[in-house]
């Protein structure tokens, strides 16, 4: 078992850290001692988290409220970690939240996810990546979902840019595992978080039983240091096999999962 705070310590930065998987993430590295920066947008949220952890654990965390998807975001990042020596980097925050053909969808909400999703980690592993390599240690977990290994309709921006999660943590991971630095794209499927049930959405109708999210956390610190990649739970370990098999066959699966979620139609693209 790795000693976390040796390893990732003496402060670890979470994107998305104040509630679901991100704040399962922040208890269990408050456990083994590593002080926390936690970053999100509702200052209430944050505040809260501040309170639990600083109540059940003896570490430091820092909060900010930030939007991840602001295109200054380098800069406001550069303010919150200057003087902090960072071991560990967790980009959390990326969830979809509604479906619909993309066409017919907000250019600007998908420019937005893309910003979230693909600028964020960019900006996230290109500041903090450096110092972790320079320094000859740490650990980077980019949140990925079963959603990135195939496209999906109704999903269409969403799955591209967990796919490029995907991508982007394989390729940080050869780049940086030689130099002590250890990076993994965590793939989660359903997970029963705060944001999903806020948007109303039903895993049941879908077919899906959701993983607590304190598992998904537990599992990707437990394989931090086995990367590049994880798919949380055995479950959709099997999912992810079967979408890795047949391309075609994956579309369809993901986009009549993510139809039957959000009460849609599904065409079938190989039958026309
Ligand atoms: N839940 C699932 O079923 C599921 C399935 C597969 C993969 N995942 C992945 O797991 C990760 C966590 O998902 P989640 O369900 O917990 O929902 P989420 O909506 O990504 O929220 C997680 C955290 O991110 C923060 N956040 C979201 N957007 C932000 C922004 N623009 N700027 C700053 N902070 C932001 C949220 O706080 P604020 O709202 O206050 O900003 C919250 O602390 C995501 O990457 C998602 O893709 C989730």
């Amino acid at each position: 078992m790795t000693d976390l705070s040796k390893t990732y310590g003496p402060w670890a930065i979470i994107a998305g850290g104040s509630e679901g998987i991100g704040l399962c993430f922040a208890r269990q590295l408050a456990a083994a001692g590593i002080n926390l920066v936690l970053l999100a947008r509702r200052q209430a949220a944050l505040d809260d988290a501040r309170a639990t952890l600083a109540a059940d654990y003896d570490v430091e965390v820092r909060v900010h409220s930030i939007d991840l998807t602001a295109r200054d975001l380098e800069k406001e990042l550069e303010s919150i970690v200057a003087g902090l020596n960072i071991g560990l980097m967790i980009y959390n925050a990326g969830a979809m939240h509604g479906a619909e053909w993309f066409v017919d969808g907000s250019l600007a909400k998908a420019q937005q996810l893309i910003n979230l999703n693909c600028h964020g980690p960019a900006v996230f592993c290109h500041l903090l990546g450096k110092p972790m390599r320079d320094r000859g240690r740490g650990g980077i977990i980019l949140m990925s979902s079963l959603s990135g290994l195939a496209g999906g309709a109704y999903v269409a921006t969403y799955a591209a840019t967990k796919s490029f999660d995907i991508v982007f943590a394989e390729a940080l991971w050869a780049e940086m595992k030689p130099f002590g630095v250890d990076v993994l794209g965590l793939v989660a499927g359903a997970t029963d978080t705060p944001s999903m049930a806020r948007s109303g959405i039903d895993f049941n109708s879908g077919g899906f039983t959701p993983m607590r999210p304190e598992d998904v956390a537990t599992e990707g610190l437990q394989q931090l240091a086995h990367g590049p990649v994880h798919v949380a739970g055995d479950s959709n370990r099997a999912v992810a096999d079967l979408l890795r098999a047949d391309r075609v066959q994956a579309i369809e699966l993901l986009s009549s999962g993510a139809a039957s979620m959000f009460n849609k139609p599904f065409p079938i693209a190989s039958q026309e």
